[in-house]
C-alpha cells in the first residue's frame, strides 16, 4: 500500500516534493499540534511519522503507536523513548551531520558574546546610553588565551574546539558518559584537545560548554555542586540540552557570582525560561537556533524526509538511530 506520511510542523522544501513522491502526505498547522499526536500515531493511518524536538513520544504515547517509523527532524532524539520504540518494533532515525558547524558556530558566538558582553553594549547602544569610549566601559574577558573546557566527544563538540583554537583558545574536553566512551580517530580527537576527568575539566576551565545529549545518566551533570567547583570567572555555554543543567542552580550560581556568566541556547523546560535568568546581566539568552540557517533547514528537511521514505519501505534509513527495531 501508498506509505502515509504525517508531518507534525510544515518542513521546509525540499522534504514536501520528497515525500509526495513516495506517498501521499499530511502537514500539521500549528493549532492542531500536538494534541492530537498520540492519537495520530496510534489510529494506524500513517507509515511514519516526521516530528520535531518539541513533540513528546514518550513510553505511554508509543504504547499504542502503530507506525513504521519515526523520523525526527534534529540530531537530539531525548524527546522519543528509544526503547519503546524498538520493542515494538517502531525505527527511529535523526539528521546528524548537517547541523554539527552551524551548532558549534553558536557555541562560539556564546563564548565571544558572554565574554565580550555583546547583548549588554548593544542595548546600551540602543537604549541611547552610550556617552562615548571610556577606558572602563563594559570590560570583559580574554577569549585569547583561555582555556575551553569541552563536555562531550562528538561532532559538535570537536567542531567547537576547531573553531575555539581558531581564536587561541587552549581547548580540553572530558567525557560524560565514564570511561569505556572512546574518542573518535583522527582530527576530530585532535580538536577536542587534552583529555581531562570532569571534575578536573570543571574546576580549572575559563569557558565550559556542553555538547552531550540528553540521558537520564547526563541529566542535571552540571548541578549545584559542579557549579560550585567552576572557577568565580567561569563562563559556562550550553547549546545541547537544557536538562543537561540544572537551570535553578545555575540562577543561584549566577546571582551568587559562583560563576562569571552562562550563554545558552536552550533550556531545561523549554520555551519556559527559569525566573531569575533573564534578569540577569552576565547571561546571553538565545532561543534554540543551534541549526537555524536557510540551507541547514533545507539540508535537515531533505534527510528527514529521505530517512521516513526508506522506513516506510521497510528499509533501513540514511540516519538510523535504532536499527535493531527492524528485527524486533
Ligand atoms: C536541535 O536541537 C537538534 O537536536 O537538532
Ligand atoms: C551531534 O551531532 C554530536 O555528535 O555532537
Amino acid at each position: 500500500s501508498t506509505p502515509r506520511f504525517l508531518v507534525t510542523m510544515p518542513l521546509p522544501d525540499p522534504a514536501h516534493s520528497i515525500l509526495s513522491r513516495a506517498g501521499s502526505v499530511e502537514v500539521w498547522r500549528d493549532d492542531v499540534h500536538p494534541q492530537n499526536l498520540s492519537h495520530a500515531v496510534a489510529s494506524g493511518d500513517y507509515s511514519v511519522v516526521l516530528t520535531q524536538l518539541t513533540d513528546l513520544l514518550d513510553v505511554e504515547v508509543l504504547a499504542s503507536a502503530r507506525l513504521d517509523g519515526i523520523s525526527n527532524y534534529a540530531v537530539g532524539f531525548d524527546n522519543i523513548d528509544i526503547a519503546a520504540a524498538t520493542a515494538r518494533g517502531i525505527m527511529v532515525a535523526n539528521t546528524p551531520g548537517v547541523l554539527t558547524a552551524p551548532t558549534a558556530d553558536i557555541a562560539m558566538l556564546l563564548i565571544l558574546a558572554t565574554a565580550r558582553r555583546c547583548v549588554e553594549g548593544d542595548s546600551l547602544v540602543r537604549s541611547g546610553s552610550f556617552a562615548g569610549w571610556r577606558p572602563d566601559l563594559l570590560l570583559g574577558h580574554d577569549v585569547a588565551g583561555a582555556s575551553l573546557g569541552l563536555i562531550g566527544t562528538g561532532r559538535i563538540a570537536a567542531a567547537t574546539g576547531r573553531r575555539a583554537a581558531g581564536f587561541d583558545m587552549e581547548v580540553r574536553h572530558c567525557s560524560a558518559r565514564g570511561p569505556r566512551d572512546t574518542v573518535r580517530a583522527g582530527d576530530h580527537a585532535v580538536s577536542l584537545g587534552t583529555r581531562l576527568s570532569f571534575d578536573e575539566l570543571i574546576e580549572t576551565s575559563d569557558f565550559i560548554s556542553v555538547h552531550v545529549p540528553a540521558t537520564p545518566s547526563t541529566h542535571h551533570l552540571i548541578d549545584s555542586a559542579a557549579l560550585s567547583r567552576m572557577r568565580r570567572n567561569a563562563i559556562l555555554v550550553n547549546t545541547a540540552r537544557g536538562p543537561v543543567v540544572d537551570e535553578e542552580a545555575l540562577v543561584h550560581a549566577l546571582r551568587n557570582g559562583q560563576i562569571g556568566g552562562a550563554g545558552l541556547d536552550v533550556y531545561e523546560n523549554e520555551p519556559h525560561i527559569t525566573p531569575g535568568l533573564a534578569q540577569l546581566r552576565n547571561t546571553v539568552l538565545l532561543p534554540h537556533l543551534g541549526s537555524a540557517t536557510i540551507a541547514v533547514r533545507a539540508r535537515m528537511a531533505e534527510l528527514c524526509a529521505v530517512n521516513a521514505v526508506a522506513m516506510a519501505r521497510r528499509e533501513v534509513p540514511p540516519h538510523p538511530v535504532n536499527p535493531e527495531a527492524w528485527h524486533v
